[in-house]
C-alpha cells in the first residue's frame, strides 16, 4: 500500500435521481461518495437522471471527498450513454465510475477505451479518472484475479453482495447479515478473501458492499468488522445513520496507530543509523515484514486524521546495545504530549 494512501472507508450510496438525497449528501462526513445511475434508479428515471448526476457534480461542495458515478452494467442499453454524458458534462469535476456488475475483464477494458475517447473529445487530462469494478456475480468472482489486472484506471475492487447473493443463490434476504441456517463461519469470507488478494494483487483498493439493515447498527459494526480485520480499505453506507460506525470500525484504534508508527522509526533506526536488519522494539522482534504491516496501519491511521500520542526514544546514546537472538533492543516510547 503506497505512502499517498487513499482513504474510502466510508463510501456513500446516493441515489441520482433524488435531488433532495445529492443535496443532503454534501455535508455527511465520508471518504467517498457515490452518485447512483443503476440500481438505485428506476428504468424510466435515467436519462433524468444522468442530467442532476451532472449538476450535482458541477455545483460543487464536495470538498475532502472522493466524486464518484455508478453507471449502469456493460451489458445494459443505458451503460454507453452514463460515460458520455456524465464525462462530457462534469469530467472536470469526477474522480472515479463505478462499473458494476463486472463479470468479465473485456467490460473493464470497454470502460477504460471509452473513457479515453472521451477525455480526448472533451479536452480532459487523460487517464485522470478512475475505475472502481464492482464484483457481484458468480463468473465476476470466478474471474476477479483478471478483471483486477485489466486497466491501469482500476483503483479498487468492491464486493456488491446482494447481488453476489441472487447469483449464487443464497437462501437469504438479508444481505450483509449471515444466512440462517449456515453455522460453519462467515458465509461472506470466501468472495471478500477472494476479492481482497485480487486487488492486493495489483496494489489497489478493496471495498466491502452494504449493509441493508440501516437500523441494527450492531450488526452493521460487526459485518464491518470481520471485513476490516480481513484488510478491506471500507465499506458502502446507505444511511447518514451508518456513517459514524463505519467510519470508527475502518480506522484503526489509537494504539495500534501508535504501535506502527513506533515500528516504522525503530526499524528505520535500526536500518538506517545501526544498519541491522532485525532489531527488539519492547517485547517484539520486528523487521522488514514488520515494517511492511506497520506501514498499512500507519497510513490508514494518518489518513483517518489520527495524531501520534508517543514519540520514539532511540535510548541512552541513541539506541541501547541489548542483544537478543538475531535482534538489537531499541528503546520503546517515550511519553508525548
Ligand atoms: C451492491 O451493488 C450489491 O449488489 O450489494
Ligand atoms: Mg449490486
Amino acid at each position: 500500500m503506497a505512502p499517498s494512501y487513499r482513504p474510502r472507508r466510508t463510501c456513500l450510496a446516493v441515489p441520482g435521481s433524488s435531488p433532495r438525497f445529492l443535496e443532503k449528501a454534501r455535508g455527511v462526513p465520508v471518504d467517498e461518495v457515490f452518485l447512483d445511475l443503476e440500481d438505485a434508479v428506476a428504468p424510466g428515471a435515467k436519462p433524468a437522471a444522468r442530467g442532476a448526476v451532472i449538476q450535482a457534480l458541477n455545483g460543487g461542495g464536495w470538498e475532502g471527498k472522493i466524486r464518484a458515478v455508478r453507471i449502469n452494467g456493460a451489458t445494459t442499453p443505458w451503460a454507453y450513454r452514463d460515460v458520455i454524458e456524465v464525462v462530457e458534462g462534469a469530467g472536470q469535476n469526477l474522480d472515479v465510475i463505478i462499473l458494476p456488475k463486472a463479470s468479465e475483464p473485456a467490460q473493464v477494458t470497454w470502460l477504460d477505451l471509452l473513457l479515453s475517447q472521451v477525455e480526448q473529445a472533451a479536452g480532459l487530462e487523460r487517464g485522470r479518472i478512475g475505475i472502481e469494478a464492482q464484483i457481484e456475480d458468480a463468473r465476476g468472482l470466478a474471474d476477479v484475479a483478471a478483471i483486477a489486472a485489466a486497466s491501469d484506471r482500476l483503483e479498487a475492487l468492491v464486493f456488491g453482495p446482494a447481488d453476489f447473493m441472487a447469483s449464487i443463490g443464497m437462501r437469504s434476504l438479508e444481505v450483509g447479515a449471515q444466512p440462517e441456517g449456515y453455522t460453519r463461519g462467515d458465509a461472506y469470507h470466501y468472495p471478500r478473501m477472494r476479492i481482497l488478494v485480487a486487488a492486493r494483487s495489483r496494489g489497489i483498493a478493496a471495498i466491502d458492499g452494504p449493509y441493508l439493515a440501516i437500523r441494527d447498527l450492531d450488526g452493521l459494526r460487526q459485518d464491518a468488522a470481520s471485513s476490516a480485520a480481513l484488510g478491506y480499505d471500507g465499506k458502502w453506507v446507505l444511511h447518514p445513520g451508518q456513517v459514524e460506525p463505519v467510519n470508527q470500525v475502518f480506522a484503526p484504534d489509537q494504539d495500534a496507530y501508535d504501535r506502527a508508527e513506533l515500528i516504522l522509526d525503530a526499524y528505520a533506526h535500526a536500518t538506517d543509523v545501526r544498519q541491522t536488519g532485525a532489531v527488539m522494539l519492547g517485547d517484539e522482534m520486528i523487521d522488514e515484514a514488520s515494517r511492511k504491516l506497520a506501514l498499512v496501519t500507519a497510513a490508514k491511521g494518518r489518513a483517518a486524521g489520527l495524531a501520534r500520542t508517543q514519540s520514539f526514544d532511540p535510548g541512552p546514546g541513541g539506541a541501547s546495545a541489548e542483544h537478543s537472538p538475531g535482534g538489537e533492543r531499541l528503546g520503546q516510547a517515550a511519553g508525548q504530549g
